[in-house]
């Protein structure tokens, strides 16, 4: 059963509780929180008082995705705050298995995320240690912008490994995602559908997210 992610950053920040009670009656299955510091990408977001904010909200699982440098020095502040799961670039991290074992030691789950242009080799010896692997298939930093094609056989190149070597992480894929392009995902082997614009930015939140599972069948 393909999941889905709705990413706030689409949402209308003046009633952030309400947007998140709205797809979680919806049926959303995570809440996808964008962390963006202005340097690792070219916006700026949401920190983590933001994420103790909507916790209460909902009883949803945090998805948050850090496009942050440094993660290290923040990731017990959002797992303090309520994030339920964690991920952090490998483009942004040194030493990612260190990383990654600082994100499982406050009791988050913990995933990696790949650019566009970041090969699935880079994070081959890594995947027995997580928990998810979030494809990203935009450029990281804004909503709204167009699904990239080429992302779709690394999808298949992660799903392949899970299967050959008996791994246990969920895909998720991140950006563009909508009607046009949610079951090209699903069918290369993605779990989990993020999805910014192709729910905030209509006002039947519950259809949207409908149609774009529907379109996966
Ligand atoms: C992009 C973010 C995404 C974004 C997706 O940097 O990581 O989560 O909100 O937005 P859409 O679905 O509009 O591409
Ligand atoms: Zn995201």
């Amino acid at each position: 059963m393909t999941k889905l992610a709705p990413s706030i950053l689409s949402a209308d920040f003046s009633k952030l509780g309400q947007e998140i009670i709205d797809v979680e009656k919806g049926g959303a299955d995570f809440i996808h929180v964008d962390v963006m510091d202005g340097h690792f990408v070219p916006n700026i977001t949401i920190g983590p008082l933001i994420v103790e904010a909507i916790k209460p909200v909902t009883e949803l699982p945090l998805d948050v995705h850090l496009m942050i440098e440094n993660p290290d020095e923040y990731i017990q502040m959002f797992a303090d705050a309520g994030a339920s799961i964690i991920t952090v670039h490998q483009e942004a991290c040194v030493h990612l298995h260190r990383t990654i074992q600082l994100i499982k030691r406050t009791g988050a789950k913990a995933g990696v995320v790949i650019n566009p242009a970041t090969p699935a080799e880079m994070i081959k010896d890594i995947l027995n240690d997580i928990d998810l692997v979030l494809i990203m298939t935009v450029n990281p930093g804004f909503g709204g912008q167009s699904f990239i094609y080429q992302t779709i056989d690394k999808i298949k190149q992660i799903a392949s490994w899970r299967e050959k070597f008996n791994y246990s992480y969920d895909i998720e894929v991140d950006g563009g995602v909508n009607t046009k392009t949610a079951k090209l995902c699903t069918d290369a082997g993605a779990d989990i559908l993020v999805a910014g614009s192709a729910v905030f930015n209509r006002s039947d939140r519950h259809q949207a997210m409908k149609d774009i599972i529907n379109a996966t069948k």
